[in-house]
């Protein structure tokens, strides 16, 4: 059941699955598309009920073809297009969810389509999976933190080698440079993303959670800093176990 337009958010037995809802546009990210993941996110965030997420995008051809070109630089006016961003900091709100998010990857992965699936923890693609990222062809650099999240995942060589040479990978490509966690027969994608989210869910939501926060927090801290919220997180989990 959903009320949104453009995204499906359905919940069910612990996992909610988000499904960007355009298949006719090949699910471009339009602003309508990220006002409702916004307010998805949110609810996930506040939602104890929700342990995994999964992300996925309807159709046969792709997850996302990057930013709707038919939006595309629109906006009135560089001030009101900061404002409106710094009101709707969805990136921000991806990475600040607790919940592992995985990412199922199909088709066309392109622009934001890949940004989105950085924000995410797990990224699993199928085996038809193209990833690229037209920004520069377009004048512009990636406005979703791809600049930022992708050499994080994949290295400073291989972002850059991505980001200037146009070069779209496929998705053997994408799993030897570790942009993806696995890859899988089409058919095999979402239920291997179930899978995977009902394992999670087996385990305590507060380690998970601790082990999420750990490593995502930790990579932006010096080592030291890294261990000491190590030992925070483990001491909280010690006391909530009662050990
Ligand atoms: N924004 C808006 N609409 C898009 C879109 C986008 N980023 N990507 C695809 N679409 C629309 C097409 O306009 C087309 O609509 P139509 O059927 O009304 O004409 C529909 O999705 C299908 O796309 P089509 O181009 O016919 O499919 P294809 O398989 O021949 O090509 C792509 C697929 C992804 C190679 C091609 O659509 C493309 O290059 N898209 C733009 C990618 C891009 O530059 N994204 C921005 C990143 S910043």
């Amino acid at each position: 059941m959903s009320a949104f337009e453009v995204i499906i958010y359905e919940k069910q037995d612990g996992i909610a699955y988000i499904t960007l809802n355009r298949p006719k546009a090949l699910n471009a990210y339009n602003i309508r598309m990220r006002d409702e993941l916004y307010e998805a996110l949110g609810a996930i965030k506040d939602d104890p009920d929700v342990r995994v997420v999964i992300l996925k995008g309807a159709g046969e051809k792709a997850f996302c073809a990057g930013a709707d070109l038919t939006e595309f630089l629109t906006a009135p006016s560089p001030v009101f297009a900061r404002q409106a961003r710094f009101e709707r900091d969805i990136w921000g709100r991806f990475l600040s969810i607790e919940q592992p998010v995985i990412a199922a990857l199909h088709g066309y992965v392109l622009g934001s389509g890949i940004e989105m699936a950085l924000c995410c923890d797990i990224r699993l693609a199928s085996d038809d999976a193209q990833f690229g990222l037209p920004e520069p062809g377009l004048g512009i650099i990636p406005a979703a933190g791809g600049s930022q999240t992708l050499p994080r995942v994949i290295g400073r060589a291989a972002a850059l080698d991505m980001l200037l040479s146009g070069r779209w990978l496929t998705a053997p490509e994408a799993l030897k440079l570790k942009l993806v966690n696995r890859i899988l027969p089409r058919a095999a994608l979402y239920p291997e993303a179930i899978k995977l989210a009902e394992k999670i869910k087996s385990y305590s939501p507060a380690a998970v959670s601790a082990i999420k926060q750990a490593v995502t927090r930790g990579l932006d801290m010096t080592l030291s800093e890294g261990l000491e919220l190590e030992k925070r997180l483990g001491r909280g989990l010690t006391a909530d176990t009662k050990l």
